[in-house]
């Protein structure tokens, strides 16, 4: 069966100042120290996420829930923010028809999903403005069950349902994702009997675009889940070893950190050749800035571009800016959709039009994506290939197994704890403070006591 391959040639350019063959040797026992300490939090019940794709039961309990969703409703609105919403908005953009949203019932086949995800009043009134709320669901998703951005949302549907449906309207209409244990959210839901799907507690937010997270909103827009499974399975398996010439993980890991720390690449650029991968960089971008950014020696920046698009705006920057980036291309083998381009006869005279007559737009992305790449390693800059054989169900899903166990094994290369972030909560309690949630009095006094602002350095 075909499956994702990764190519790390790109980083290895001699005569570019690239890696040596020698040093990527010479990190294989850190590189395996840091897969066995991920196999040791596994084994402790510590770290899950890359357990989820034999949770078939989970999945199993997702599905039914989209099923009885699909059967009554037209839209789903999912309220999450950070990892409760971008592996759910990376998989409906990968695998939904690209305008799955804005087709008839009969054609999509599916719930339209919308993901609000941001507290910003005017884009969240104007879509439950423009929605029929009889005819929407919604989902709230919350890890914690505390995240104030999601609880104004739930709120919001809350009292709409319930003014227009009664309780057993809101009921129908809303299912809570949490981690039963840990907040207000999962004592709500029992408390009001509403349907609700487990987030494992071994899992973080943004390592759960494989629990009913990123499953629910997938399986409400008619993505294979089984299939999604099946690939995260399957790459999963390909990385039960700490060697770095058999792990792809841990080679895309390995080399990545080499990169950083012995030639200050600092700069991860993350890069599909596809419209449908667009919503999988954002993901990236969090995954990689919240995971590794920890202290002033581990913090790689996450940059995402998409080409061609990205050809025609930041490659300048990537190509002659600061030296100071790897460059991580990801190519799609065959686009589910092709288009022929055809040169009219009177056309023919510009040889600028003339040569593109017969191609296909298939083939015009893919020169672009190998003109980018040869054109990045001639002014030497390192880039990694990664190839899907097509964007399907089973190549997100390895491709999100793929760029998880990195995350986690560059996290022990970097020497930080890939799965927590101290750094994201404090802003959530100087929200909760200057909101005045009671526990938060230590950090209201703190930002009550900071110091006027200088006038001069503020002009009005
Ligand atoms: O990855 C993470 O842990 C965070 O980005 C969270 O997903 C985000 O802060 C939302 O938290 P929660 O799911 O608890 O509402």
């Amino acid at each position: 069966m075909e499956r994702l391959s990764l190519d790390v040639n790109g980083c290895f350019d001699r005569a570019a100042g690239g890696l040596q063959r020698a040093e990527l040797d010479a990190s294989a026992p850190a590189a395996r120290g840091a897969w066995e300490a991920l196999e040791g939090r596994r084994r402790a019940g510590e770290v899950g996420f890359a357990d989820l794709p034999r949770d078939r039961a989970g999945a199993g309990a997702v599905l039914k829930v989209a099923r009885a969703l699909a059967e009554r409703f037209e839209n789903l609105l999912v309220l999450g923010i950070g990892g409760s919403s971008l592996g759910g908005r990376a998989l409906v953009g990968a695998l939904a028809h690209p305008l799955h949203n804005l087709l008839p019932r009969e054609r999509r086949g599916a719930l339209r999903v919308f993901f609000p995800d941001n507290s910003d009043p005017a884009t969240f009134e104007a879509l439950l403005g423009s929605l029929d709320l009889a005819e929407t669901c919604f989902a709230t998703v919350s890890k914690s069950g505390a995240t104030v951005e999601t609880l104004a949302q739930h709120l919001t549907l809350r009292e709409r349902c319930l003014a227009r449906f009664g309780e057993t309207g809101y009921r129908e209409r809303c299912v809570v994702v949490t981690d039963p244990a840990a907040g207000p959210l999962g004592r709500i839901a029992d408390e009001e009997r509403l349907r609700s799907l487990p987030l494992p507690p071994a899992v973080g937010g943004r390592f759960g675009a494989l629990t009913a997270a990123g499953l629910l909103p997938a399986a409400c827009a008619g993505a294979d889940v089984t299939a999604l499974l099946d690939g995260a399975a399957s790459l999963e398996a390909r990385c039960r070893t700490g060697d770095l010439r058999v792990n792809p993980a841990l080679l895309y890991a390995a080399t990545l950190h080499l990169l950083d720390v012995r030639r200050g690449r600092r700069v991860d650029v993350f890069m599909p050749y596809a419209d449908g991968l667009r919503d999988l960089g954002d993901w990236f971008v969090q995954l990689w800035a919240e995971s590794l950014g920890k202290s002033a020696a581990s913090g790689p920046l996450p940059f995402r571009a998409v080409g061609a698009t990205d050809q025609h705006s930041s490659l300048q920057l990537l190509m002659e800016g600061p030296d100071d980036k790897v460059v991580t291309l990801v190519r799609v083998g065959r686009p589910r959709a092709d288009l022929s381009i055809q040169v009219p006869p009177g056309y023919r005279r510009f040889p600028e039009v003339a040569f593109l007559d017969g191609h296909t737009f298939g083939e015009l992305i893919e020169a672009e994506r190998l003109a980018t790449e040869a054109a990045l390693r001639a002014a030497g800059k390192p880039t990694v290939s990664i190839a899907l054989p097509r964007l399907d169900a089973r190549a997100m899903g390895e491709l999100i197994m793929l760029l998880e166990l990195s995350a986690a094994y560059a996290g022990g290369l970097y020497g930080v704890d890939a799965f927590d972030q101290p750094g994201v909560e404090v802003g959530k309690r100087y929200a909760q403070a200057t909101l005045g949630r009671p526990g938060r009095e230590a950090e209201r006094d703190e930002l009550r006591s900071r110091p006027q602002p200088d006038p001069s350095l503020l002009l009005a």
